[in-house]
């Protein structure tokens, strides 16, 4: 849980501690995947319930971005043994987040909605900015999304 609650805080503003990941990590369903490096640089924490899945977070260290690691993490996600009833993985990000978009747009997720006023924006006391809310899916769902062609979502 350290090294999660670490790598988060590398991350996002404020970081989730100990207890946050320990109370994400006993829902079930919950994932938490490590990328190492010469040592640990990004995470990814997911969950499953029957055939959905949600990214929950995933980050890379400042240090370690633009060398595929955020692709990669996504990638083993997605392929994981535990992800094989699932049809559709979500996500949200802040519209002005564009490396996370681009992500996201370039592993087949597509936007399918948007959710108002979604993220409390650090030390700006007040100010939300909107979440996109995009879906990603499974090839056995849906054979063109597999290299990320899916569209009219
Ligand atoms: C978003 C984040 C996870 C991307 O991780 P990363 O390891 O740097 O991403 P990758 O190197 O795997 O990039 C894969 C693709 O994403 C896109 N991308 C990533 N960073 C980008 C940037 N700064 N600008 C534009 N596109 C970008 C590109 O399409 C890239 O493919 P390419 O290298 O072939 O062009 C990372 O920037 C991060 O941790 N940001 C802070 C935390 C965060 O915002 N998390 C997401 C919250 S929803």
């Amino acid at each position: 849980m350290g090294l999660l609650a670490a790598l988060h805080g590398h991350c996002f503003t404020p970081g989730w501690s100990e207890m946050d990941m320990a109370r994400l990590l006993a829902m079930p369903g919950s994932l938490a995947l490590i990328a190492l490096q010469d040592s640990p640089v990004g995470f990814l924490i997911g969950r499953q319930v029957a055939c959905e899945a949600e990214i929950i977070s995933v980050g890379v260290i400042p240090a370690a971005r633009a060398t595929g690691v955020g692709a990669a993490l996504l990638t083993t996600y997605a392929q994981h043994p535990s992800m094989r009833p699932v049809t559709e993985i979500f996500l949200e990000v802040a519209v002005d987040n564009h490396p996370a978009i681009a992500l996201y747009a370039a592993q087949g997720f597509r936007k399918v909605g948007l959710r108002p006023e979604y993220y409390a924006a650090p030390g700006k006391s007040g100010i939300k900015t909107d979440a996109i809310l995009m879906r990603r899916r499974l090839p056995d769902a849906d054979p063109a999304s597999e290299n990320g062609n899916a569209t009219g979502d």
